[in-house]
């Protein structure tokens, strides 16, 4: 249900932290596979032998070399254990930071169950709350600030960083970059509660200019309405429930509990991953949320024909 092509998953990095874990995946598969081979094979030497010769007593002096083998088994052990330790450790020191102070700044609140995202800027002005699609420039990092309001979610785009969790009260630091531009499925990694597969969102990696552009067109106020349809469904958002949970910028709508619609017609999926947004699935969601989202704290709207239209065509027109 979203926008995000291509493979998702750890085993196609497309950045610098996703190669380092998808470098340590590789380290820890291929040492794994050596050390069962080696202890399957002596396994069944072991027992052809046995079953050959039959049992026999150790012979004499035989204790020390058995004693000299199991030595040397224990410090391979050891060794290898230790250098996948030092490996992990490394990749961790990789992945925790990317030491630039030309990042761009999000803010990532978790709520049940949908993204807050919050563009920071030393202007406050010019900072800019969006909702469930995060678009970054290619190649220049990005820190994510991420918390949550209610319970315990987890962030985790595969193709670009590991998890981490957003714990309610605490906001950590978690830095990533894309190499290359594309769209990139991100989940909710923790289970929250009953709509927690259902709490996804889409990271648009697009080349510098575009982002800036995109950047600059989410910091407008919402489009006017410019004909007499648009002007009566944004009449019934403000009438109807809507604008109590909702912001939509530039109108009276200043919500806070909900995702941020000003310019809702731009973003790929509803729901937070849920539907894609088409005309026709936003009808069915505003009518109700409970059918494809049940537990989600959006109410039913039984609006009558014409005003659901109306709100439609509004909504429709906040690119
Ligand atoms: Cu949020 Cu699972």
């Amino acid at each position: 249900m979203s926008a995000a092509q291509g493979i998702h998953g750890v085993l196609h990095p497309a950045g610098p932290q996703a190669s380092a874990i998808y470098q340590l995946w590789l380290v820890m598969l291929w040492s794994s596979v050596v050390v069962f081979l080696v202890v399957i094979g002596f396994a069944v030497a072991a027992l052809t032998h046995g079953m050959r010769r039959g049992p026999e007593p150790v012979p004499v002096g035989g204790e020390k070399e058995l004693a000299r083998h199991v030595s040397t088994a224990v410090g391979i052990t050891v060794v290898v254990l230790f250098t996948l330790l030092a490996e992990s450790v490394w990749t961790g020191r990789q992945t925790s930071s990317l030491q630039t102070s030309t990042a761009v700044t999000i803010a990532l609140t978790g709520h049940q169950w949908w993204w807050e995202v919050e563009y920071e800027d030393a202007l406050p002005a010019r900072r800019v709350v969006t909702a469930n699609e995060l678009h970054i420039p290619t190649v220049r990092p990005v820190v994510l600030k991420v918390t949550s309001r209610d319970v315990i979610h987890s962030f985790w785009v595969p193709n670009l960083q590991g998890k981490r969790d957003l714990i309610p009260g605490y906001t950590t630091a978690i830095w990533l970059a894309a190499d290359q531009p594309g769209v990139f499925r991100g989940r909710c990694a923790e289970f929250c509660g009953l709509q927690h597969a259902h709490m996804a969102f889409d990271i648009v990696a697009e080349p510098e200019q575009e982002f800036e552009r995109w950047l600059e067109r989410v910091r407008q106020p919402a489009r006017r309405p410019e004909n007499v349809i648009e002007q009566h469904g944004q009449e019934v958002f403000m009438t109807a429930r809507c604008a109590g949970c909702h912001t939509i910028r530039g109108t009276a709508a200043h919500g806070g509990i909900a995702p941020d619609l000003t310019h809702l017609a731009a973003r790929g999926t509803l729901g937070a991953g849920t539907l894609p947004n088409t005309p026709a699935h936003l009808g069915e969601w505003v009518l109700n949320p409970q059918a494809s989202k049940p537990g989600n704290q959006m109410p039913a709207n039984p609006l009558p024909a014409d005003d659901l239209a109306a709100l439609l065509s509004y909504l429709g027109s906040l690119q």
